[in-house]
């Protein structure tokens, strides 16, 4: 197999673009994507503050590194969620490259602010793993933006991350989620922070591929509650239209792009007002948040530890 680019000996098959790349020409092609995606989709302006929200696993730790070697200057934010060994080892990693970037992170643990880890949180207001995690994670992201003066979040959300929820919000016909999962969510202009995701259209098997070429250490296991997960279900069955047609992922969510923005969606304005408890935006008296933890009797101490990145020099 031969780069089409030099004609050196080819390392990847890029089957939905026809194509097939050498280290070099890989590396450069995926970076060219990010940014790319960036500019025509216009994610990120001059004025913005970025805090990219990393996890430890190749998406968004690639994406750091690569932001930064974009030019687009971003610290992170890690959000401990007390998952034993796979939450420390997550940490490692991210404290790894946010040392190798020389760029801070903020870290939340649950354990610490909320007297339990996500497991024990999630049974006592009685709610999946995931869907406990996906709520503590939306309003802590959001909350350390407001509180530390950032605008935007950057999650490493890929392809397949986007193909499997829209894969799951269509057969169900959820209307409402139906229109937030395009790659930049600017809802409530003002009041929350904007997010965004650039590797939208890299898939999973690129971002694997350019974590390891580029030497980048992060944690391989997928979290443990996820197994089993409807989302990895339909990623499979993705994958099984991919490899009878290439391409089928990407036009799928290129396709739902254009749809969304032809269909020129008028979103229902709300009348923000802020939370009685912690001050943060909400269409009710209280968030979300402090409702359910307060229903549930669980405390709330909101403080995020700073990690200062140790300035040696990394191979
Ligand atoms: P997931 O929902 O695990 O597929 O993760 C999607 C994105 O959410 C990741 O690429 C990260 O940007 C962000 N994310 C997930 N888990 C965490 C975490 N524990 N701390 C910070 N960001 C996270
Ligand atoms: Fe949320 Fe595992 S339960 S990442
Ligand atoms: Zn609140």
């Amino acid at each position: 197999m031969k780069c089409k680019v030099c004609g050196g000996k080819a390392v990847i098959s890029l089957r939905a673009y026809n194509s097939a790349l050498c280290e070099k020409d890989f590396i450069s092609f995926l970076e060219n994507r990010v940014f790319k995606t960036i500019k025509k989709y216009k994610l990120i302006n001059d004025k913005d503050k970025l805090l990219i929200a990393v996890s430890g696993g190749k998406d968004s730790l690639s994406l750091w590194y690569i932001l930064n070697k974009l030019g687009f200057n971003a610290d992170g934010m890690y959000i401990d969620l007390g998952i034993g060994g796979y939450s420390d080892l997550s940490l490692e990693k991210v404290k790894k490259m946010s040392d190798m970037l020389k760029r801070p992170f903020y870290t939340f643990h649950l354990n610490d602010a909320m007297g339990k880890g996500i497991e024990a949180i999630s049974k006592k207001i009685k709610r999946t793993t995931c869907s406990a995690c996906g709520m503590i994670k939306r309003y802590i992201m959001n909350r350390v933006c407001l509180d530390k003066g950032y605008n935007v979040i950057v999650t490493g959300h890929n392809l397949d991350d986007e193909a499997s929820a829209l894969m799951g919000n269509l057969l169900y016909w959820k209307e409402e989620y139906l229109w937030k999962k395009g790659m930049m969510l600017n809802e409530e202009e003002g009041h929350l922070s904007k997010k965004i995701k650039p590797l939208f259209l890299c898939s999973e098997r690129e971002m694997a591929a350019y974590a390891v070429l580029c030497g980048i250490d992060y944690i391989y296991d997928e979290c443990p509650f996820s197994i089993g997960a409807k989302s990895l279900f339909y990623k499979e069955l993705l994958n099984r239209l991919e490899d009878n047609s290439p391409g089928t992922k990407l036009q799928f969510l290129k396709g739902y792009l254009k749809f969304i923005r032809q269909m020129n969606i008028e979103k229902n304005r709300r009348e923000m007002k802020y939370c009685i408890n912690c001050g943060y935006p909400t269409v009710s008296d209280k968030c979300n948040f402090c409702r359910i933890m307060e229903k549930y009797g669980i405390e709330r101490n909101i403080i995020f530890e700073e990690y200062r990145p140790t300035y040696e020099v990394f191979e």
